[in-house]
């Protein structure tokens, strides 16, 4: 896998028109939980020849607490290192703004997502039980398991 060596080009989104929605509901196949956080969210755009590349959207819990409610890189562009540094970006982003959590939530059956965020520092903290099953109308599967669990990652930042 190459790295990507182009200089990195993270920048807020201000023009909602643009939100890359195919890559939201890459990363969260649902359109009503995605708008419904996008109302009090700060989204950032990944550019790449002044196209997007990838997004993260982060969610302020409350003054202490910051989430990654959404990441992700077009597939073509998907183990490139892109993703690293969103979510670098977003630990740095929630330091200067002096939270001193950032969370991320994932399905149990996402294991590269897993990998990888781990990997970046974050704990595992909490297991919200069905909550795929709860909040999603389709049954879905990954990596030939059921997605059923949200994975809560936690990490602390002071
Ligand atoms: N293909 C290959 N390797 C991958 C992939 C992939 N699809 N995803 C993760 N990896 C591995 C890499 O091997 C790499 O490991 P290494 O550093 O040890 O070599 C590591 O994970 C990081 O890879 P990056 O290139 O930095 O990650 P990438 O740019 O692919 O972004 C992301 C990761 C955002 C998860 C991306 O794969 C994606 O958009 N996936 C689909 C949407 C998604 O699942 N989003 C997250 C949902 S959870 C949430 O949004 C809160």
């Amino acid at each position: 896998m190459e790295p990507n060596t182009s200089p990195i080009q993270i920048q807020k989104l201000e023009d909602y028109n643009l939100l890359p929605f195919d890559l939201l509901l890459l990363a969260d196949p649902s359109e009503t939980l995605v708008k419904q956080y996008l109302k009090d969210a700060e989204v950032f755009v990944y550019l790449l020849d002044q196209k997007i590349a990838g997004v993260v959207v982060l969610y302020p819990l409350d003054t202490y607490n910051i989430e990654i409610k959404n990441i992700a890189v077009r597939p073509n562009l998907q183990g490139k290192g892109l993703g690293t540094q969103l979510l670098k970006f977003a630990q740095e982003f929630a330091k200067e703004n002096e939270y001193d959590n950032i969370f991320i939530g994932t399905a149990n059956s996402s294991l590269s997502q897993l990998y990888l965020y781990q990997k970046l520092g974050f704990e595992i903290q909490e297991i919200k039980h069905n909550f795929f099953l709860d909040n999603y109308p389709e049954p879905m599967e990954e990596n030939g398991i059921p997605v059923k669990h949200m994975i809560m990652l936690k990490q602390c930042l002071k």
